[in-house]
């Protein structure tokens, strides 16, 4: 059960002062409302005794008021202390997911399902959030209050009517203690179904167009609704078992409140307590049940809040996977494929086989190939978004190794197959590629990609919002914002892979040319099914089932007669053969 105050143990420690003096004012705020059960007790025993007095009732009914006074103002100070602290906790461990995603390769997102990892982000986070306030809360307040009210009860009135009116407890958190393990097995398999329907909520929202153009609707519904049953159902369990446990508490309480008002009778007969002692040890009683209560439920609460940390944590340690040691920085752009064989984390076959291939500073170098071949993964090598594989990938006499991620993505402008734009402007998505960048700079890009005509249709230039909350752009825009995006940051090595598809032959000419002018002296990797770009290439690859099929320049590939020809004579005479 303490599992998770262990584990968050950093953060107590950090936070020791915020934690002692919430303790402190805890005891304060304990001790002070013990208080008023007493003052009541003295007043019906001055009552009955007839020695009440205006001036003794004035005093009673101050000391009263000072006392509640005092415990408000206590306990406003300490909930704000521990709800601060609830929160600061939920904001760190939010920023370290977040700064984890950003950092951890692709792999580990097709290991992590989306809207599981947001599950955790959020749900999971509530969980921790709920068990550092509530969870604690009651670990001090009720042990403490707990503690000073049975003090009070043998001190104030009688110690064997408080052993005989407590007897019954005992047997609560026993039974406390068997439930608590069922709800949280009920618990962790709620969070698990709460991820799963994460999942397809955001699978429908992402293909709703799809959906509705294929009149899916009714079985996508029917899909979703047994998700959301199968979360229900379990997330009613928990309730269900929750529910069990209050009425438990009240059973419980209630039995030890007929000891009390049977056994007091029999002592007050006695003359051993007063009436007024009665009245006094009743309240106490009732004061109990909130941390019998609260009690029951810390178990609960502290364990679904570790269990929750376990799935965070789990994420937190993942380590990933592409080694970041090197911290070398090339100064040239000269690449050397060796021999570089690579399979996916979750492929089962190879898919790159044995890829050799220099190419010097400065030169371009043209990838074809059927779709499926390899040119996208011979990439992600390059970027080093997977482990590497076998065989030497060297860039500027180093292997990639010993480069750091950071270092070797700087010197790269990547245009990647999936356009992917912010819900910024036109601008914004230009200028994340250098932030830095000059007026100049910037109309330099949009020249280059020939974007300048479209700006001008656009409502509102630059300053068109793009994506979920602009305008609906077209697949060929899009591309070429994405290509504006990394021709502004002028890199050492530039990759379109497959980024002017959508774009029609004329701009693409245009595109290229822009490209082939300003980046004379610099290294050009294209990727295209439309042989068209790559012609003036330094060197073409054809890629096949992860190998190289052909290599040379377009002259000698056309005179080779083998994929690249076929396809450059198809293309020639716009596929009428
Ligand atoms: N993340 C991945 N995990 C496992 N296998 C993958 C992954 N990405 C791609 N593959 C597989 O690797 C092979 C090569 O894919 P790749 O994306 O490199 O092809 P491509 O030549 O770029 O195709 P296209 O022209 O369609 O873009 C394919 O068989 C594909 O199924
Ligand atoms: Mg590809």
């Amino acid at each position: 059960m303490f599992e998770f105050l262990i584990k968050l143990k950093w953060f107590f420690k950090e936070n020791k002062w915020r934690y002692i003096s919430i303790l402190a004012v805890l005891i304060i705020v304990n001790v002070l409302e013990v208080i008023p059960a007493q003052l009541i007790g003295r007043a019906i025993d001055f009552i009955s005794t007839g020695e009440i007095t205006l001036m003794l009732m004035w005093q009673l009914i101050i000391a009263f008021v000072v006392v509640i006074l005092l415990s408000y103002a206590g306990g406003f100070i300490w909930q704000y202390m521990l709800i601060g602290g609830a929160v600061k906790i939920e904001s760190i461990i939010r920023m370290k997911l977040m700064r984890k995603f950003l950092m951890m390769s692709p792999s580990f997102f097709e290991k992590n399902k989306t809207g599981d990892l947001m599950a955790r982000a959020t749900n999971d986070l509530r969980s921790v959030h709920q068990a550092t306030a509530w969870g604690v809360l009651t670990l001090i307040d009720a042990t403490t209050f707990m503690g000073t009210i049975i003090l009070a009860m043998g001190v104030t009135v009688s110690w064997e009517l408080t052993f005989y009116a407590l007897l019954p407890l005992p047997l609560l958190a026993l039974i406390e203690a068997k439930l608590g393990r069922k709800i949280n097995a009920a618990h962790k398999e709620s969070q698990e179904a709460f991820s799963s329907m994460n999942n397809s909520v955001l699978e429908v929202v992402e293909g709703v167009r799809l959906t509705r153009s294929y009149v899916q609707e009714k079985d996508e519904r029917r899909r979703f609704r047994g998700v959301t049953d199968e979360y229900l159902e379990r997330f009613m369990k928990v309730e269900r078992l929750d529910a069990l446990f209050q009425p438990l508490t009240i059973l419980v309480t209630m039995t030890s409140f007929m000891v009390a008002l049977g056994y007091g009778a029999v002592l007050a007969n006695k003359g051993v307590i007063t009436v007024g002692d009665i009245v006094t040890f009743n309240i106490y009683l009732n004061m109990l049940v909130w941390p019998m209560f609260a009690l029951g439920m810390l178990f609960n609460i502290l364990q679904r809040g570790n269990a929750s940390l376990t799935r965070i944590y789990k994420v937190l340690d993942t380590e990933d996977d592409v080694n970041d040691d090197g911290n070398d920085v090339i100064g040239n752009t000269d690449m050397n494929f060796d021999d570089v064989s690579f399979t996916y984390p979750l492929s089962k076959r190879e898919n790159l086989r044995q890829v050799s291939i220099k190419l010097k500073s400065g030169q371009t170098l043209g990838i074809a190939g059927r779709t499926g071949s390899g040119k996208t993964t011979l990439i992600k090598q390059l970027l080093k978004y997977y482990p590497q594989g076998r065989g030497r990938l060297v860039i500027d006499d180093m292997d990639i190794g010993r480069l750091g991620k950071k270092e070797l993505r700087e010197k790269i402008g990547y245009v990647s197959q999936e356009n992917i734009l912010f819900s910024r402007t036109v601008e914004a998505n230009i200028r994340f590629g250098s932030p830095g960048a000059t007026e100049e700079e910037l109309q330099e890009a949009i020249r280059l990609s020939a974007l300048d005509a479209d700006l001008g249709r656009m409502p509102y230039g630059l300053d068109t919002m793009v994506g979920e909350k602009g305008i609906a752009l077209s697949g060929g825009q899009k591309q070429r914002i994405s290509i504006a995006r990394s021709l502004i940051k002028d890199p050492e090595i530039l990759i379109l892979d497959d980024a002017l598809s959508a774009v029609d032959a004329k701009t693409e000419k245009r595109i290229i040319d822009n490209i082939r002018q300003s980046r004379k002296d610099r290294t050009t990797i294209i990727v295209t099914h439309r042989l068209s770009a790559i012609t003036h290439s330094d060197v073409i690859i054809v890629m096949e089932d992860g190998e190289i099929l052909e290599m040379g320049t377009h002259g000698e590939l056309v005179e080779n007669s083998g994929w690249y020809s076929v396809q450059n004579d198809y293309y020639q005479t716009g596929g009428a053969s």
